[in-house]
């Protein structure tokens, strides 16, 4: 059985204040609402991760996670903030690879693979993310495209490595534009996604969790989640309201 996980993802948004009253909400609902065995991560931005992890204390249904990590342990790497670090402040979850940071701070497939290494090797779960542009989309190379985004930071990584993380497939063209792919397009990424790692790694492939993110709404949940190979969702936009977030869990 794979694991079934909804990861919101805050981005750069909420005041401590405003980021602790959401966690209260979601630990709330979650607790009276959510039924079966999901896990909920909260990927918070750095500055709260402390607070929000506290806030959590040894609650086994929600985690937190960053939305980060340097490709570097310690050192001189002015505004950066280590895998290291994170595992000593007991975070288990880290993002890695989002399409933003790919698109604005120009992180490539090699470098995600050595975030990908610090996260393991600190005991993190990356949650690894992937996902073609419009015009890939259009040109109709996206099922090349994200097969490359996959092989180039992960394969790599041994069986036992690679069984340690979660995908994210999140086609660009779906990232905040309301715009969110057909089940039957999700589906499909997704199949081609675990036939990929199957062709390497055999049948480890059926225990890794992929997840669909772009655009997720309480209203379109349950049809994505229901598809046979999206094992759950990051969410962006619809994270940062309890009462939708909550609900989309619950559509799992
Ligand atoms: P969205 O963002 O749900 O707002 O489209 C998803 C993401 O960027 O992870």
């Amino acid at each position: 059985m794979r694991t079934k996980i909804v990861a919101g993802n805050w981005k750069m948004n909420k005041t401590l204040a405003e980021a602790q009253s959401l966690t209260s909400e979601i630990i709330g609902m979650v607790a009276d609402e959510v039924k079966g065995n999901v896990k909920v991560v909260l990927c918070t931005p750095f500055p709260y991760l402390h607070a929000v992890n506290n806030q959590l204390g040894n609650n086994n249904r929600i985690a937190v996670g960053a939305q980060n990590c340097s490709e570097h342990d310690w050192g001189a790497y002015t505004g950066e903030t280590s895998a290291a670090m994170l595992a000593a402040m007991n975070i288990p979850y880290v993002i890695i690879g989002h399409s933003e940071r790919r698109q604005y701070f120009g992180e490539d497939g090699a470098l995600l693979a050595k975030k990908v290494d610090k996260a393991l090797a600190q005991g993190l779960t990356p949650i690894f993310c992937c996902g073609e542009p419009l015009e890939i989309r259009e040109k109709g190379t996206h099922e090349a495209l994200v097969k490359q985004q996959v092989e180039e930071s992960l394969f790599h990584l041994s069986a036992e490595g690679l069984q340690k993380v979660v995908i994210a497939y999140e086609p660009v063209w779906a990232i905040g534009t309301g715009k969110t792919a057909s089940s039957q397009q999700a589906q499909d990424m997704h199949a081609v996604i675990r036939k990929h790692i199957a062709s390497k790694y055999g049948a480890i492939a059926e225990n890794i969790s992929i997840l669909y993110g772009g655009s997720v709404k309480s209203d379109n949940a349950k049809e994505l989640f229901a598809c046979a190979d999206v094992d759950g969702g990051l969410v962006g936009g619809a994270s940062l309201k309890s009462r939708e977030f909550v609900e989309i869990v619950k559509a799992i």
